[in-house]
Formats: structure tokens, C-alpha cells, sequence
């Protein structure tokens, strides 16, 4: 399997909205989008990545021509979206989830891998990966991270979201913030006034739920918290349905979006 990037290591590189509005015309490698993760539980994804490392292994020895040196196998692949593209609407279009999962992640996809090729970090954990090149390499953690964030982000939505959330992680939000209502309003607050692109976040740090926000490809793992919930604010998550209404966007995101029973395993693997 040839594996083709569109960008050299100096595109990851660049300033933040080069990285968003370049990732918009990033061309769909069709070959990397079939694989796994479909109904995935928060514990599987590193499971299932290492498995679609191995399955991309075998077929790159498989398929490669005689006397061609072995190329290193792809270690991030993009799974489909657990649901059809049109599934999310009217809170989140077809148009925006072709956008924003077959191109926009595709892109963090191929760049991470091209720039994980020769680092300390092959073989690594994606988890590994965040943490370990935070401060250390500004292009692969850009990718890194938001692949790890938009493994999750499909993840934390489904059509016909929101309402009760389990009594557990209940509990667990109204100890740690005082109320469901005031953690939506700190968290839809939290991704408002996250200037320019980034995320905010539920997360547990010293197993307790707060709220918090990251700028551009961040997450709480680079504070020593394990995010359970994010809602991705880079603008390409909410143009084309919402312009600039970011608040509209994040209200129906909590409201009627969220998967609360992902959230709840994110929630338990975190305490563990
Ligand atoms: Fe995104």
C-alpha cells in the first residue's frame, strides 16, 4: 500500500490557521479510510489503532515490490465515523462531518504519520505520543493530539444525544462542579471564550470532574487530567452550520449531540 502526503513536515509546522484553512483542500486518501473503530469503546481505541497498525503491516509487506527497501507501516489510521455522515443533522450537517472527518482528520492522520517516522515516539501509545512529544515536537504533537481528540470526538456524539446523563458520572459531575446545569453552562462558557481554535473539555484530575479549555490540537492530558468529554471549537466544526454563532453550536452540542454513555466509560476508565 503506497501511502501519499500531501505536506511536507514544514506545512505541520506553520501558525494555526494555516493548519486549519490548508487541512480544508487536503485531497481524501480513500486507501486509509476503512478500517475500525465503528461502536468503539473508550478502552478500544488504543487496542484497535495497534490493530490496524499491524493489519496495514502485513498488507504493505504483502503488496511491495521486489528489491523495494521496506517503508515503515502507517501507525494513525482514520476509522469511519461510528454513524452516517447525515446522521448528526439538523445540529451538525452531512456537509460538515465530510469536511471535517474525511478531510480535516485525514489530514492530522497523514501528517502524524509522516512525522512520527525517525522519532523516539514509534511504537509508541497514541496516549504516548500526546504526552510525550508536548513541548518537545511542535508538529507531531499538533497532529498527534488532534487525532487523539477527533478519535474521541466522534465518539462523544450520537444521533439523538443529550438528555439524562448516568446516575454515576451524575454523581460524579455534581461533586465536582455543583450542578448539571452549572457544568453545561461553565462548559458551553469554557469553549466560548477559548480564543481562536482549540477545544473545551470535561476531564477528571485527581478524580474529580472540572471543566477546562486547550488551545489549538491540546487536551487535559498534557496537565495530568484525562479528558472524558470534548467539544472541538476550531471554527471548521461549526461554519458551515452555525458561522459564527459559537454559543449555538456548543448549546446543541451538550444538549442534543452528546453520547453520555461514552462519556461514562471515558468517566470510569479515568477513575480506575
Ligand atoms: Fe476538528
Amino acid at each position: 500500500m503506497s501511502f501519499q502526503n500531501p505536506y511536507n513536515q514544514s506545512y505541520a509546522l506553520q501558525a494555526t490557521e494555516t493548519l486549519e484553512s490548508e487541512a480544508c483542500i487536503a485531497k481524501p486518501i480513500e486507501a486509509q479510510r476503512r478500517t475500525f473503530l465503528k461502536g468503539l469503546s473508550a478502552s478500544a481505541i488504543a487496542l484497535s489503532a495497534m490493530s490496524a497498525h499491524n493489519g496495514s503491516a502485513l498488507a504493505q509487506t504483502a503488496n511491495r515490490p521486489p528489491n523495494q527497501p521496506e517503508s515503515k507501516p502507517m501507525f494513525f489510521t482514520l476509522p469511519d465515523l461510528p454513524y452516517a455522515h447525515d446522521a448528526l443533522q439538523p445540529y451538525m450537517s452531512k456537509e460538515t462531518l465530510e469536511y471535517h472527518h474525511d478531510k480535516h482528520h485525514l489530514a492530522y492522520v497523514t501528517n502524524g504519520n509522516n512525522l512520527l517516522k525517525g522519532t523516539e515516539w514509534e511504537g509508541k501509545s497514541l496516549e504516548d505520543i500526546v504526552k510525550g512529544s508536548f513541548g518537545k515536537n511542535a508538529g507531531l504533537f499538533n497532529n498527534a493530539g488532534q487525532h487523539y481528540n477527533h478519535l474521541h470526538f466522534w465518539n462523544w456524539m450520537k444521533p439523538n444525544g443529550g438528555g439524562a446523563i448516568p446516575g454515576k458520572l451524575e454523581k460524579a459531575i455534581i461533586d465536582g462542579i455543583g450542578s448539571v446545569d452549572k457544568m453545561k453552562e461553565e462548559f458551553i462558557q469554557a469553549g466560548v471564550t477559548q480564543f481562536g481554535s482549540g477545544w473545551c473539555w470535561l476531564a477528571v484530575k485527581d478524580g474529580k470532574v472540572i471543566v477546562a479549555k486547550s488551545a489549538n490540537g491540546e487536551s487535559p492530558l498534557v496537565t495530568g487530567a484525562k479528558p472524558i468529554l470534548g467539544c472541538d471549537v476550531w471554527e471548521h466544526s461549526y461554519y458551515i452550520d452555525y458561522r459564527n454563532r459559537r454559543p449555538d453550536y456548543l448549546k446543541a452540542f451538550i444538549e442534543n449531540l452528546v453520547n453520555w454513555a461514552y462519556v461514562e466509560e471515558m468517566y470510569e476508565a479515568a477513575i480506575k
